[in-house]
Protein backbone atom coordinates (compact mmCIF):
# COMPACT_ATOMS: atom_id res chain seq x y z
CA UNK A 1 0.00 0.00 0.00
CA UNK A 2 1.88 3.12 -1.11
CA UNK A 3 2.00 6.02 1.23
CA UNK A 4 0.06 9.49 -0.10
CA UNK A 5 1.85 12.58 1.73
CA UNK A 6 0.16 15.49 2.28
CA UNK A 7 2.45 18.24 3.47
CA UNK A 8 -0.03 20.42 5.51
CA UNK A 9 -1.66 17.09 7.46
CA UNK A 10 1.97 16.36 8.00
CA UNK A 11 2.87 19.82 9.67
CA UNK A 12 -0.50 19.42 12.08
CA UNK A 13 -0.19 15.40 13.05
CA UNK A 14 3.14 14.81 12.32
CA UNK A 15 5.03 18.00 13.97
CA UNK A 16 7.02 16.09 16.45
CA UNK A 17 8.75 14.66 14.31
CA UNK A 18 11.24 17.26 13.10
CA UNK A 19 10.93 18.11 16.61
CA UNK A 20 12.42 15.19 18.24
CA UNK A 21 15.34 14.38 15.78
CA UNK A 22 17.98 16.18 18.04
CA UNK A 23 19.58 13.03 19.73
CA UNK A 24 20.02 11.81 15.67
CA UNK A 25 21.30 15.01 14.88
CA UNK A 26 23.76 15.06 17.15
CA UNK A 27 24.91 11.73 15.82
CA UNK A 28 25.41 13.46 12.01
CA UNK A 29 27.60 16.33 13.96
CA UNK A 30 27.34 18.16 10.38
CA UNK A 31 30.64 20.53 10.14
CA UNK A 32 30.55 23.25 7.63
CA UNK A 33 31.38 22.53 3.97
CA UNK A 34 30.29 18.93 4.33
CA UNK A 35 28.14 17.78 1.50
CA UNK A 36 25.26 16.03 3.29
CA UNK A 37 22.39 14.34 1.08
CA UNK A 38 19.07 14.50 3.67
CA UNK A 39 16.81 11.22 2.44
CA UNK A 40 13.58 11.24 2.47
CA UNK A 41 13.59 15.11 3.70
CA UNK A 42 9.89 15.40 4.03
CA UNK A 43 8.63 19.01 3.75
CA UNK A 44 12.39 20.17 4.49
CA UNK A 45 12.15 21.36 8.70
CA UNK A 46 14.57 19.28 9.53
CA UNK A 47 16.72 19.81 6.14
CA UNK A 48 17.13 23.53 7.52
CA UNK A 49 18.47 22.80 10.87
CA UNK A 50 20.96 21.00 9.21
CA UNK A 51 21.76 23.79 6.91
CA UNK A 52 21.99 26.14 9.55
CA UNK A 53 25.36 24.46 10.81
CA UNK A 54 26.84 25.72 7.52
CA UNK A 55 26.80 22.47 5.76
CA UNK A 56 25.60 21.91 2.04
CA UNK A 57 22.25 20.28 1.95
CA UNK A 58 20.19 18.57 -0.86
CA UNK A 59 17.05 16.52 0.47
CA UNK A 60 15.52 14.14 -1.81
CA UNK A 61 12.12 12.46 -1.22
CA UNK A 62 9.84 10.54 -3.40
CA UNK A 63 6.71 12.55 -2.81
CA UNK A 64 6.51 15.92 -5.08
CA UNK A 65 3.99 17.53 -2.49
CA UNK A 66 6.68 17.62 -0.22
CA UNK A 67 9.95 18.03 -2.48
CA UNK A 68 7.49 21.14 -3.19
CA UNK A 69 7.13 21.95 0.45
CA UNK A 70 11.12 21.89 1.27
CA UNK A 71 11.98 24.08 -1.83
CA UNK A 72 9.23 26.71 -0.79
CA UNK A 73 11.84 26.99 2.30
CA UNK A 74 14.96 27.58 0.33
CA UNK A 75 15.89 23.84 0.31
CA UNK A 76 17.79 22.15 -3.05
CA UNK A 77 15.91 19.32 -2.95
CA UNK A 78 14.86 16.48 -5.77
CA UNK A 79 11.74 13.96 -6.30
CA UNK A 80 13.41 10.71 -6.41
CA UNK A 81 13.28 7.34 -4.84
CA UNK A 82 15.71 5.90 -2.11
CA UNK A 83 16.45 3.01 -4.31
CA UNK A 84 17.37 5.17 -7.59
CA UNK A 85 19.14 8.49 -5.66
CA UNK A 86 19.52 10.74 -8.73
CA UNK A 87 22.71 11.88 -7.23
CA UNK A 88 26.46 10.59 -8.71
CA UNK A 89 28.52 8.21 -7.28
CA UNK A 90 30.77 9.56 -4.40
CA UNK A 91 29.17 13.08 -4.22
CA UNK A 92 28.59 13.12 -0.60
CA UNK A 93 30.25 12.96 3.06
CA UNK A 94 27.29 11.98 4.74
CA UNK A 95 24.11 10.86 4.13
CA UNK A 96 21.23 11.43 6.54
CA UNK A 97 18.30 10.01 6.87
CA UNK A 98 15.02 10.61 10.02
CA UNK A 99 12.24 8.85 10.04
CA UNK A 100 12.44 7.39 6.66
CA UNK A 101 13.85 4.32 5.83
CA UNK A 102 10.96 2.31 7.45
CA UNK A 103 8.95 3.04 4.34
CA UNK A 104 11.47 2.26 1.83
CA UNK A 105 10.12 -1.03 -0.32
CA UNK A 106 13.60 -2.44 -1.20
CA UNK A 107 15.71 -1.82 1.92
CA UNK A 108 18.88 -3.68 0.09
CA UNK A 109 18.69 -1.62 -3.28
CA UNK A 110 18.58 0.97 -0.83
CA UNK A 111 21.80 0.78 0.75
CA UNK A 112 23.44 -0.01 -2.82
CA UNK A 113 22.47 3.32 -3.56
CA UNK A 114 23.66 5.35 0.16
CA UNK A 115 26.76 3.31 -0.72
CA UNK A 116 27.46 4.32 -3.92
CA UNK A 117 26.83 8.16 -3.36
CA UNK A 118 28.89 8.29 -0.41
CA UNK A 119 32.40 9.13 -0.51
CA UNK A 120 34.95 6.84 0.38
CA UNK A 121 35.07 6.85 4.47
CA UNK A 122 31.57 8.60 4.22
CA UNK A 123 28.94 8.14 7.08
CA UNK A 124 25.07 7.14 6.84
CA UNK A 125 23.34 8.34 10.11
CA UNK A 126 19.77 7.66 10.62
CA UNK A 127 17.22 6.62 13.10
CA UNK A 128 13.89 5.04 12.03
CA UNK A 129 11.32 2.72 13.04
CA UNK A 130 12.82 -0.38 14.94
CA UNK A 131 11.50 -3.92 16.27
CA UNK A 132 8.42 -3.46 17.99
CA UNK A 133 7.73 0.13 17.18
CA UNK A 134 4.20 1.12 17.40
CA UNK A 135 2.83 -2.41 17.82
CA UNK A 136 -0.30 -1.50 19.49
CA UNK A 137 -1.68 0.96 16.59
CA UNK A 138 -0.20 -2.05 14.22
CA UNK A 139 -2.11 -5.05 16.01
CA UNK A 140 -5.55 -2.57 16.44
CA UNK A 141 -5.50 -1.14 12.65
CA UNK A 142 -4.96 -4.35 11.32
CA UNK A 143 -7.64 -6.18 14.05
CA UNK A 144 -10.02 -3.44 13.14
CA UNK A 145 -9.67 -4.05 9.15
CA UNK A 146 -9.87 -7.68 9.20
CA UNK A 147 -13.03 -7.16 11.33
CA UNK A 148 -14.42 -5.68 8.64
CA UNK A 149 -13.39 -7.49 5.93
CA UNK A 150 -10.81 -5.67 4.19
CA UNK A 151 -7.52 -7.79 4.76
CA UNK A 152 -4.34 -6.57 6.69
CA UNK A 153 -3.44 -3.90 4.96
CA UNK A 154 -0.80 -2.96 7.96
CA UNK A 155 1.84 -6.48 8.24
CA UNK A 156 3.96 -5.48 4.99
CA UNK A 157 3.18 -1.17 5.62
CA UNK A 158 6.50 -0.66 7.33
CA UNK A 159 9.82 -2.05 7.99
CA UNK A 160 10.77 -1.97 11.84
CA UNK A 161 13.99 -3.80 12.07
CA UNK A 162 16.42 -5.18 14.86
CA UNK A 163 19.62 -3.62 15.32
CA UNK A 164 21.50 -7.28 14.92
CA UNK A 165 19.44 -7.81 11.62
CA UNK A 166 19.84 -4.29 10.40
CA UNK A 167 23.51 -4.44 10.88
CA UNK A 168 24.01 -7.69 9.41
CA UNK A 169 22.29 -6.03 6.23
CA UNK A 170 24.25 -2.84 6.40
CA UNK A 171 27.63 -4.89 6.44
CA UNK A 172 26.49 -7.13 3.40
CA UNK A 173 26.85 -3.69 1.32
CA UNK A 174 29.48 -2.48 2.94
CA UNK A 175 28.79 -0.27 5.71
CA UNK A 176 31.08 -1.20 9.16
CA UNK A 177 28.67 -0.18 11.82
CA UNK A 178 30.09 2.59 14.16
CA UNK A 179 27.29 3.21 16.64
CA UNK A 180 23.53 1.65 17.14
CA UNK A 181 20.85 1.51 19.51
CA UNK A 182 17.21 1.20 19.79
CA UNK A 183 15.23 3.53 22.00
CA UNK A 184 11.63 2.72 23.24
CA UNK A 185 10.52 6.91 22.79
CA UNK A 186 6.51 7.16 24.11
CA UNK A 187 5.44 9.94 21.41
CA UNK A 188 2.69 12.80 22.66
CA UNK A 189 0.69 13.08 19.83
CA UNK A 190 -0.78 16.81 19.02
CA UNK A 191 -4.44 17.81 19.06
CA UNK A 192 -5.42 15.84 16.26
CA UNK A 193 -4.75 12.38 18.50
CA UNK A 194 -4.62 9.14 17.39
CA UNK A 195 -7.43 9.76 14.74
CA UNK A 196 -5.25 12.59 13.27
CA UNK A 197 -2.30 10.25 13.18
CA UNK A 198 -4.41 7.60 11.52
CA UNK A 199 -5.55 9.65 9.31
CA UNK A 200 -2.05 11.47 8.03
CA UNK A 201 0.36 8.28 8.12
CA UNK A 202 -2.09 5.15 7.53
CA UNK A 203 -3.40 7.72 4.35
CA UNK A 204 -2.71 5.29 1.40
CA UNK A 205 -4.04 2.72 3.46
CA UNK A 206 -7.37 4.28 3.93
CA UNK A 207 -7.65 5.95 0.48
CA UNK A 208 -7.93 2.27 -0.67
CA UNK A 209 -10.72 1.26 1.34
CA UNK A 210 -14.29 2.59 0.41
CA UNK A 211 -14.86 5.98 1.03
CA UNK A 212 -17.89 5.29 3.38
CA UNK A 213 -15.98 2.81 5.67
CA UNK A 214 -12.77 5.57 6.37
CA UNK A 215 -14.09 7.34 9.27
CA UNK A 216 -14.99 4.32 10.99
CA UNK A 217 -12.26 2.38 10.69
CA UNK A 218 -10.55 5.12 12.18
CA UNK A 219 -13.17 6.25 14.65
CA UNK A 220 -12.36 2.03 15.87
CA UNK A 221 -9.13 1.52 15.70
CA UNK A 222 -8.54 4.97 18.68
CA UNK A 223 -11.56 3.54 20.35
CA UNK A 224 -9.59 -0.33 20.63
CA UNK A 225 -6.26 2.08 21.56
CA UNK A 226 -7.95 4.55 24.10
CA UNK A 227 -7.51 1.96 27.20
CA UNK A 228 -3.81 1.55 26.64
CA UNK A 229 -2.50 4.86 24.57
CA UNK A 230 -5.05 7.65 25.90
CA UNK A 231 -4.57 8.98 29.30
CA UNK A 232 -7.09 10.44 31.60
CA UNK A 233 -6.99 13.55 30.53
CA UNK A 234 -7.74 12.81 26.78
CA UNK A 235 -3.71 13.06 25.53
CA UNK A 236 -2.58 10.12 23.27
CA UNK A 237 0.78 8.78 23.33
CA UNK A 238 2.16 6.56 20.55
CA UNK A 239 4.18 3.92 21.36
CA UNK A 240 7.22 4.33 18.92
CA UNK A 241 10.27 2.77 18.98
CA UNK A 242 13.32 3.90 17.75
CA UNK A 243 16.47 2.39 15.67
CA UNK A 244 19.33 5.03 15.27
CA UNK A 245 22.78 4.21 13.76
CA UNK A 246 26.13 5.43 12.44
CA UNK A 247 27.43 3.74 9.68
CA UNK A 248 30.85 4.13 7.71
CA UNK A 249 31.39 3.14 4.00
CA UNK A 250 34.69 1.24 4.43
C1 LIG B 1 7.62 6.13 12.44
O1 LIG B 1 8.22 7.21 12.36
O2 LIG B 1 8.06 5.20 13.09
C2 LIG B 1 6.33 5.95 11.71
C3 LIG B 1 5.62 7.04 11.33
C4 LIG B 1 4.43 6.86 10.66
C5 LIG B 1 3.97 5.60 10.38
C6 LIG B 1 4.69 4.52 10.77
C7 LIG B 1 5.88 4.69 11.46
Amino acid sequence: MAQIWDPQAYEKDGAFVPALASGVLEWLDARPGERILDLGCGDGKLTQKIAATGASVTGVDSSPEMVEAARARDIAAEVGDAEALPFADGCFDAVFSNAALHWVRDQDAMMEQVHRVLRPGGRFVAEMGGHGNIAAIRVAFSAVLERNGFGDREGDANYYPTPEEFTRRLELHGFTMARMALIPRPTRLEKGGMTGWLRTFRRGALESLPEDARARIVEDTAGLLAPVLRDSEGNWTADYVRLRFEAKKG
